[in-house]
């Protein structure tokens, strides 16, 4: 199933179909900050526009050409952290969660990062604490622990949850 995958750079004309996947994704609770109504084609523009013209985005895409998988960073534009890729998110449709295809974009962003952004020393992310196999995945692949933002984040039920910052060195 997921050997049918392939990964490939995004370009802009695959807005529509990252706002489609977005849509699908903020609909489960739990996984990105945001609400599906919170999901607005001006979210999708700003993060591709900064991602296409000084960060990396690559989309995961099944043979009948159906973007499945998305995963974005950039650096925050200040010339101090121009050696970080920051605002990282990483999504895969619901319908093919669970089958391997976000370990391997992952991989493959970071594959990048390391082979054609020699710049990058740093990649940082902010996961919620209950999002556990995100957590793990996002350590399995060289990511660390590197705080807890107590009561950052609105939990599914009423209360409050942690946001954990979590970052990958180059060559760590
Ligand atoms: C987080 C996310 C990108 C992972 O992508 P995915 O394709 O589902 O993950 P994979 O199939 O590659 O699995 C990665 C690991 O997580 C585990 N995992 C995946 N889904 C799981 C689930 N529902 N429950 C428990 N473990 C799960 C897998 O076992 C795997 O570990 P392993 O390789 O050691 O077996 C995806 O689930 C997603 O889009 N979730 C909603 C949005 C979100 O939370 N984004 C991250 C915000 S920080």
């Amino acid at each position: 199933m997921t050997g049918e995958i392939a990964f490939r750079r995004a370009v802009s004309s695959d807005e529509q179909d990252i706002f489609q996947l977005y849509k699908n994704v903020a609909r489960l609770p739990g996984g990105i900050a945001r609400e599906e109504d919170e999901v607005d084609p001006g979210y999708i523009s700003h993060f591709m526009l900064q991602s296409l013209n000084r960060g990396l985005e690559v989309v995961a895409v099944t043979p009948s050409g159906r973007i499945v998988g998305e995963i974005h960073a950039y650096p925050p534009g200040i010339k101090v952290f121009a050696h970080a890729f920051s605002d990282l998110t990483i999504v895969v449709d619901p319908e093919f969660q669970g089958k391997g295809i976000g370990r391997n974009l992952f991989r493959e962003f970071l594959r990048i990062v390391e082979t054609e952004f020699p710049e990058i020393l740093r990649v940082e992310l902010v996961v919620r604490e209950s999002n556990e196999h995100a957590l793990r995945l996002y350590e399995s692949l060289g990511f660390k622990v590197e705080g807890n933002f107590e009561y950052r984040i609105k939990s599914v039920d009423e209360g409050y949850e942690s946001d954990v910052p979590m970052g990958w060195i180059r060559g760590r």
